[in-house]
């Protein structure tokens, strides 16, 4: 794939459920192409991970799908949700933003506070994945956060100052194409770059399984997404839903 196969095409709505759910009607209409990008200031229905609401100040900021083409194995899902997880990491440094960290397994940390949120939908179609809505929320202008936010942070909080917010939109989708053209040419080592940002990776941290509260070490993560940790001695693997981390 060359640069381009790659062409942005925006849709900006003041208002709407939520950009993933307007980029997947987009790909149901077969309207929708790599490059196509959907951004508003305010979602009525944006979804988190895991079924959660996504909730955000209006006009403060960024929320927006990008829809790709990927067709990659399915076997490597994760693999997108991690290059998704460096582009944000890597544009934040960017941004002179320091001590940014990827929590596993897609939640992009600043001094251990919440920054980012990535929601990514696939559409499968035998073997391929055929298209992703990537779903990102970007904390920029906001600076205050409920109380049960209290370990959320913005760019402005970090920075001091307002950021552009259409600046920074632009300048993160150049990072993330050229990353894109990248990656598709296997000259993007997201396994290695991924691990090399990971939040926890190599120190004890406590968390919490089935069996309660453990002080565990973050080993690395496998191929098909689950962390593996070591507890009490032993190699664990755990998916999203089995392992909390506690703050
Ligand atoms: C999370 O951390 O729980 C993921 C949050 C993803 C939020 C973004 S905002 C733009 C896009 N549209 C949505 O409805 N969700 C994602």
């Amino acid at each position: 794939m060359d640069s381009s196969d790659f062409n942005f095409q925006f849709t900006r709505l003041s208002s709407l459920k939520s950009t993933n759910i307007y980029a997947l009607e987009l790909l149901r209409q077969k309207k929708g192409f790599t490059g196509t990008v959907i951004v508003t200031d305010f979602q009525t229905k944006g979804k988190g991970q895991q079924g959660k609401i996504w909730e955000s100040e209006k006009g403060k900021n960024l929320q927006f799908s990008i829809i790709i083409s990927p067709k990659l194995a399915v076997e490597k899902q994760f693999e997108l949700s991690q290059f998704v997880a460096i582009c944000l990491r890597q544009w934040l440094d960017s941004m002179s933003v320091s001590v940014v960290q990827i929590k596993w397994p897609n939640d992009i940390l600043v001094n251990g506070k919440k920054i980012a949120g990535v929601l990514i939908e696939n559409s499968i179609q035998g073997q391929e994945i055929s298209h992703s809505v990537i779903g990102i929320g970007l904390n920029v202008n906001q600076v205050g956060f409920s109380i049960f936010s209290r370990l959320a942070t913005s760019l402005k909080k970090e920075l001091n100052k307002n950021v552009d917010m259409d600046k920074a939109l632009t300048s993160f989708l150049e990072l993330f194409k050229s990353n894109y053209l990248k990656y598709k040419s296997g000259q993007l080592d997201v396994v290695k770059l991924y691990l090399s940002y990971l939040f926890g990776l190599g120190t004890p941290q406590r968390y919490v399984d089935d069996k309660g509260e453990f002080l565990g070490v973050i080993l690395g993560v496998r191929p098909n997404g689950k962390l593996q940790v070591n507890k009490n001695g032993k190699l664990k693997s755990y998916d999203i839903k089995q392992l909390q981390f506690l703050d």
